[in-house]
């Protein structure tokens, strides 16, 4: 299995185009260390010519002409076959908007997600002759790609941020926020960039995994507050803070995988830059994501 991870940034990006966090302020200055993060989507392949892409960013546009892999190879062409999407927040949807160019592929969701796009008349833009919206069940594999079996699962999470209404159930496991899990040639990996609490059950499943691309929104829960960019905790976001006792660092550690990432990474987190923080999540084992970032998994043989 190849991994390219096309966006490493939560919603918003790094610069966010309204905030002068420290992060956001070095992010537009070439040469600060700090290179600008578009949002959050991996793309994924195991023949290196047929690609997944996992989440569609708004930013899916630059990620393509960043990453040859995916650059078309004849007049009209693309080596992307197939999308998924593993919640209905505009970072991981927006992005189907600019796929829409009359190009055959596959848009594989829960029903759950395929409601909040069919619901909106302005995916009618991707051409039903050419992008067939596929419904999968949480917890039964299929094919993404040839020779790549993927299955959904659930993950605690919430609904979409616009549609949130005044109580938003968090934490909420169902079909609105999933992880996705991918196998092949004895290979087995985890993506699941968005998720509010590490269940016994979700930690059962992803022990023993090569690969872990995880929820790396904030490293501490109050973040947004203390640097004063928001007003909500990372857990009312449905996201598990990195740090703390009931982090995801500290309940990822006591499992057994062979290389953890974060991934969606909110603009505000201390471990885009060099010092404590990002420290602490290397001394422990956990790379912090990148755009344009690899990964081979290479076939148990
Ligand atoms: C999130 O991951 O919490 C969302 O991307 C928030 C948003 O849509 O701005
Ligand atoms: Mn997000
Ligand atoms: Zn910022």
């Amino acid at each position: 299995m190849h991994f390219l991870v096309l966006g490493t940034s939560a919603g918003g990006g790094l610069p966010q185009w309204n905030c002068g966090c420290d992060n956001c302020r070095l992010a537009r200055i070439p040469g600060s260390g700090l290179l600008p993060q578009t949002q959050s989507s991996i793309a994924v392949s195991v023949d290196g010519e047929n690609w997944a892409i996992l989440n569609a960013s708004p930013d899916i546009r630059q990620q393509i002409g960043d990453n040859s892999q995916l650059h078309p190879k004849s007049l009209r062409h693309s080596p992307i076959r197939s999308v998924v999407v593993t919640n209905g927040d505009i970072d991981h949807i927006a992005g189907l908007l600019v796929l829409r160019e009359k190009q055959a592929f596959g848009l594989f969701m829960t029903e759950a997600l395929a409601a909040i796009i069919d619901d909106n008349p302005i995916f009618q833009a991707l051409d039903p002759n050419f992008v067939e919206r596929r419904t999968i069940a949480l917890n039964a594999p299929f094919q993404l790609l040839p020779g790549l079996t993927a299955e959904l699962f659930s993950v605690p999470g919430k609904v979409p941020l616009f549609l949130e209404g005044a109580n938003p159930e968090i934490g909420v496991e169902g079909e609105q926020t999933i992880g996705i899990e991918l196998t092949a040639n004895g290979q087995r990996a985890y993506y699941i960039p968005g998720c509010a609490a590490l269940t016994d059950k979700l930690a059962d499943r992803i022990d023993g995994a090569d690969l872990l691309l995880f929820d790396g929104t904030l490293f501490t829960d109050d973040e947004m507050l203390i640097s004063g960019t928001g007003q909500k905790t990372g857990r009312r976001m449905g996201h598990m803070p990195i740090d703390g006792a009931d982090g995801s660092l500290e309940a990822l550690s006591a499992l057994t995988i062979e290389r953890k990432i974060y991934v969606h990474i909110n603009n505000t987190n201390p471990i885009w830059r060099h010092g404590p923080e990002r420290d602490t999540v290397r001394a422990a084992g956990f790379e912090v994501g990148h755009d344009g970032m690899e990964i081979t998994l290479a076939s148990d043989t």
